[in-house]
């Protein structure tokens, strides 16, 4: 596990332009040990870059960012990210079509999606248990393109978990999801972050209801802005998704979750 005291994560100041748009306003935030995060924001809100920027895969142009004790610019990238997992539906289209589920598990040791032939019996029997453990069992041998939407981003979950990554970063892994599907994919979620050990979880949405019991706390990102940050409960129930979102809400909580409802006719 991690080794490091301190933050998981750590963004001080970042900032981030391209041209003449700003798409990062001096992020600082930090991830402790034992904290799951949400990540919520409309579209264009600078999520997907700003974890871009934890995760090692895009440079800020200012500011400084450090993953599990380590300052990026002074440590070996490609070492370290294979310690930060990544989902998303993104992803999807670099899985060639006619690999099998479990093959595409074994290529998240390689950090590369063609190879996993190289991987031993007990790496084959972790991988299996992974599948297992996110209910895709019955799915090993499947070429990974008939898979339903709900089964690919779950294997894709197993693949991130393979090499057993000390952060897992989720950016919007349920975009497409029917109803139950999604339920599934975040029973799933929930599972893993109560399991011993967990990985520190960013959770991507846009859908606050989608943000399992067992995340802690939750950031809402707008215009590049970290319009609030912090305790899970106090963010929900605040007036940042509000303004994110540009609409008047309320937010109900039921059954450990967080329901919005548009307050007045928005259609008048
Ligand atoms: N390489 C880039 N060059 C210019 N603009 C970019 C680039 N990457 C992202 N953006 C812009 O930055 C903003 C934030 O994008 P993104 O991080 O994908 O937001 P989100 O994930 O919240 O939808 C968007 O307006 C997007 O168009
Ligand atoms: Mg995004």
């Amino acid at each position: 596990m991690n080794e490091h005291i301190g933050a998981v994560l750590s963004l001080e100041d970042v900032y981030m332009r391209r041209g003449d748009t700003v798409i990062l306003d001096r992020i600082s935030w930090q991830v402790l040990p034992g904290e799951q995060w949400a990540v919520v924001g409309p579209n264009g809100s600078g999520k997907t870059t700003m974890l871009k920027v934890a995760a090692g895969v895009m440079w800020p142009s200012a500011g400084k960012v450090e993953a599990l004790g380590h300052r990026y610019g002074q440590v070996d990238l490609r070492t370290l990210r294979t310690r930060i997992g990544w989902v998303s539906s993104a992803l999807e289209e670099l899985v060639p079509a006619r690999q099998q589920a479990l093959e595409v598990v074994l290529s998240g040791l390689f950090a590369s999606f063609g190879i996993y032939d190289e991987a031993t019996n007990v790496q084959r029997e972790r991988a299996c248990g992974l599948l297992e453990s996110l209910g895709c069992g019955r799915i090993a041998d499947r070429p990974y393109g008939v898979l339903s939407q709900g089964e690919k981003q779950r294997v894709l979950i197993a693949r991130a978990l393979m090499t057993r990554a000390d952060i897992l970063i989720m950016d919007e892994p349920t975009a497409g999801l029917d109803i139950t599907a999604r339920e599934l994919l975040l029973e799933s979620v929930e599972r893993l972050l109560t399991r011993e050990n967990p990985p520190a979880v960013i959770f991507v949405t846009h859908h606050i209801e989608e943000i399992v019991p067992a995340i802690t706390h939750a950031m809402v990102l707008c215009g590049g802005h970290v319009l609030a940050a912090g305790i899970k409960a106090d963010i929900l129930s605040g007036d940042a998704l509000a303004r994110a979102f540009s609409v008047p809400m309320e937010v109900d909580f039921r059954h450990g979750r967080f329901w919005p409802r548009i307050r007045g006719a928005m259609f008048e």
